[in-house]
């Protein structure tokens, strides 16, 4: 285990760039900031197929605009509603919240739009609704918005629907995507078939029983996490390595945090940490609001609060960590996380994180180091 004395050291770093923010008062905003918000312009977002283009039998969808593209998380809310109404009331337990919350920050945040400044994509006063295909978020959100949709269709959402369902094409960059169920399994076939696998999961699933309250998840419950989560993680590594150039366009510590967000969420996966509704809109707002800049450097940025700050750290910290030990800690943290038991505490952590932040590599290393003597996983459960 000696790759875990270096982030147990690195630890100690977290520590002190906690007490740091700790110390730290002279950044403007308040501690705490609770905000419970649909996505932007929701009540304008398409709830059903009926709302969107029907020509010569086909009904369009462009995912190269905001509307349209949260419009189909808004229909697979929709549709996949009754099969999770035990998790939550008036819909809120749904586990694909997490997707269409992230959507609407990333384009409240001006993440959507082209940042190459070479279109006027994305610009709030000229073109707000638009959807950069140069943007790194904007494609790494298709993987995660148009792949799920089209798995639902497959797996027989829609058969009612008397149309075919046709994805449109960005004006440029259009080998790096996929448009309909089949090209899907050619160009990303693990992916599309765990994207398709989860809603066939769904639809197989009677009545999800009754759920405790967190961290406690049903047994049933936690089979849903599992396998929405596994899909999630498949998009991201199909399409982090198709996506590494548009890397360029964005800020050095923009693009250190997209990767490590990405990075971040492999961890938050193997918790099968609950993104609902209310859990997704109480963590995002740590999550910088804007954009982040060539000279921006946390835990030092005036104008986030002292929590995004400390996010930007606690990432960077999670994924060098992870990288000096050539992905064991992810390995373990997943190992750790093979019993429910395990995945309660590792969710009480991250849940934590947020309101004691030097906990992050401390934490895991004690939890890492519990496993280690305790070896708590009966072969069944992993
Ligand atoms: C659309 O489908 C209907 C029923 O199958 C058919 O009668 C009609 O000709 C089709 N229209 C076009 C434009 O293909
Ligand atoms: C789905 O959308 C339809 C039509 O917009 C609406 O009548 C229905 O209540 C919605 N169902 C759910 C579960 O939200
Ligand atoms: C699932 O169970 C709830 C009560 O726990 C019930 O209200 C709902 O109608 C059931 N849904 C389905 C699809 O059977
Ligand atoms: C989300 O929060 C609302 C309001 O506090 C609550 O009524 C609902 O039960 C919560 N949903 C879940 C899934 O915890
Ligand atoms: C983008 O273009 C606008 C107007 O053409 C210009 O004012 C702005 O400085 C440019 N920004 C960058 C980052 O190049």
């Amino acid at each position: 285990m000696a790759w875990l004395i270096p982030v147990c050291k690195a630890s100690a770093i977290a520590f002190l760039s906690a007490l740091l923010i700790h110390c730290s008062n002279a950044n403007g905003q308040d501690s705490v900031r609770e905000t419970v918000n649909y996505p932007p312009l929701w009540d304008n977002v398409p709830d059903s197929l009926d709302s969107f283009v029907t020509i010569h039998n086909k009904t369009l969808i462009n995912p190269w605009n905001y509307q349209e593209r949260m419009g189909m998380y808004k229909i697979l809310l929709n549709v996949t509603a009754k099969y999770m109404e035990s998790f939550g009331p008036r819909n809120t337990g749904n586990v694909l919240w997490g997707l269409p919350l992230q959507h609407g920050w990333q384009f409240n945040t001006g993440r959507l739009a082209d940042p190459s400044n070479g279109t006027s994509c994305g610009q709030k006063t000229v073109d707000p609704m638009c959807i950069s295909p140069t943007s790194w978020w904007s494609c790494m959100n298709y993987y995660l918005a148009t792949i799920p949709f089209l798995g639902a269709v497959e797996a027989g959402f829609f058969d009612e629907w008397p149309f075919e369902i046709e994805i449109l094409p960005p004006e440029e960059h259009v080998d790096d995507f996929c448009y309909n169920a089949k090209d899907c399994h050619t160009l990303i076939p693990e992916t599309m078939a765990k994207w398709t696998n989860f809603f066939q999961l769904l639809k197989k699933t009677e009545n999800i029983s009754q759920s405790k309250l967190l961290p406690s998840i049903s047994p049933e419950e936690d089979t849903v996490w599992h396998h929405i989560w596994i899909a999630h993680v498949s998009s991201i590594e199909a399409a982090l390595p198709k996506f590494s150039e548009r890397l360029t366009y964005i800020s050095a510590p923009e693009a250190q945090f997209g990767v490590s967000w990405g990075s971040a969420v492999e961890f938050i996966a193997a918790a099968h940490f609950p993104t609902n509704f209310n859990q997704t809109n109480v963590f995002q707002v740590y999550l910088p609001q804007r954009m982040l800049l060539a000279h921006d450097k946390a835990p030092f940025i005036p104008d986030l609060s002292k929590e995004e700050n400390w996010v930007l750290v606690a990432l960077n910290i999670l994924y060098e960590g992870n990288k000096m030990t050539d992905g064991w800690l992810l390995k373990f943290w997943k190992r750790a996380m093979c019993s429910e038991r395990g995945r309660e505490e590792g969710r009480n952590l991250l849940e934590n994180i947020i309101s004691n932040p030097d906990l992050i590599l401390p934490g895991i290393c004690k939890l890492l180091l519990e496993f280690i003597k305790n070896h708590n996983c009966s072969i069944t459960d992993a």
